[in-house]
């Protein structure tokens, strides 16, 4: 399949104006993302646990326009005229005018919330850019007159991607798979999917405290982080070990081997920073608290029997990932020995989640 594919068939039905309103959550990658090619393609193939309560909502108003020369929109976060989203937003409209060949024919409100804080150092760019191609996807279908449920979430998967990389793996749940992998059947580079094996019970409802260690604006945006990726000395070698990665956890979520995923997921989160470490400018995005956080880890696990492990995004907040029969005990071990790390004791609540909803058509 080429991008060829996602080419609209000509629209059979007109409409001059209404709204939609998605739903869509961000997600925590396990293994990661890290280096593109052209076109929003990735270097290698990444898995993600969907989040639950970590969400944008947004809603896409549309009218008609008297001339369609070029992309007329406004953008809202909770309410208030945000402006300095606009790049952001005329870039996604420009890669994506292609095969929503419709973009230029309206005019658009977007009023977007999320329901994290703005400035608590989680992207939104996965839950916000996500939500905004769903809403697009909503527009489509009406033109469209009808589209699958398959191709619906494809192809919204699809522009999601050309808004931020990781978004592609928020449109499903809940364990979701982007870039191709040679023994992952429907696997793509162009868009997410379902991970389509067995997965334990263990794995179920996974639990995630995101703790805050740093809520500053990111100190290295995604774009130029998977920019050090071209001649990095070792990325060669780290895109390989991502399809590893891979297919270690085939047999790992089938068997439900608990310990050999907290392996790869931790080994994951440490390369990914290993690699901003060892690129050209180099960045160090872990704080001291990070690894007083990590460290707390590895001793309650060496202490009891517990499956807690953590990983990390691109930036100094530590994600806490354990079993869903842990969820008291690990709540409490957080409560008591981690929340003096977050900045003004702040973290937050998550657990794997099923994808986006549909609020309002
Ligand atoms: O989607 P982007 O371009 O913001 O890249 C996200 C990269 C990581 O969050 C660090 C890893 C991942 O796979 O989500």
């Amino acid at each position: 399949m080429t991008e060829n594919y996602f080419i609209s068939r000509p629209y059979v039905k007109t409409i001059d104006n209404g709204s939609f309103t998605w739903s869509s959550p961000s997600n925590i990658a396990l293994v990661k993302y890290w280096g593109k090619k052209e076109h929003q393609i990735p270097e290698n193939p990444s898995v993600s646990f969907t989040l639950d309560h970590c969400k944008t909502t947004t809603t896409l108003s549309f009218s008609k326009k008297e001339t369609s020369s070029e992309f007329s929109f406004e953008v809202y976060l909770d309410d208030e005229k945000k402006d300095d989203f606009k790049p952001k937003i005329e870039t996604f409209f420009k890669r994506i005018e292609r095969y929503v060949p419709f973009l230029k024919v309206y005019h658009f409100k977007i009023e977007t919330a999320n329901t994290f804080p703005h400035s608590s150092g989680i992207a939104s760019s996965a839950s916000g850019m996500s939500a905004l191609a769903l809403c697009l996807m909503s527009v489509e279908r009406v033109l469209l007159g009808d589209i699958s449920e398959a191709m619906f979430n494809q192809k919204a998967s699809f522009l999601a991607r050309l808004g931020s990389g990781s978004a592609c793996r928020s449109i499903e749940g809940d364990l979701i798979v982007w870039g191709t992998h040679q023994e992952i059947e429907g696997s793509s580079d162009l868009y997410g999917v379902k991970y389509p094996y067995e997965v334990h019970q263990k794995f179920k409802n996974y639990q995630d405290t995101i703790l805050l260690v740093d809520k500053g604006e990111k100190q290295v945006s995604s774009t130029v982080g998977h920019n050090l990726m071209h001649n990095h000395p070792f990325a060669h070698r780290r895109f390989e070990q991502a399809h590893e990665h891979m297919s270690q956890l085939i047999s790992i979520f089938k068997n439900g081997d608990v310990d050999a995923f907290i392996k790869i997921v931790e080994s994951e989160a440490l390369t990914l920073h290993a690699m901003m470490m060892t690129s050209m400018p180099y960045f160090i995005l872990m704080k001291p608290n990070t690894l007083e956080i990590i460290n707390k880890i590895w001793a309650y696990r060496n202490a009891t029997n517990s499956k807690v492990c953590f990983t990390l995004d691109a930036g100094a907040n530590v994600h806490v990932l354990y079993p869903e029969n842990e969820k008291e005990t690990v709540l409490d071990f957080i409560k008591n020995e981690l929340v003096g790390y977050c900045q003004n004791g702040h973290y937050i609540s998550d657990q794997i989640g099923f994808g986006a909803q549909l609020i309002n058509a």
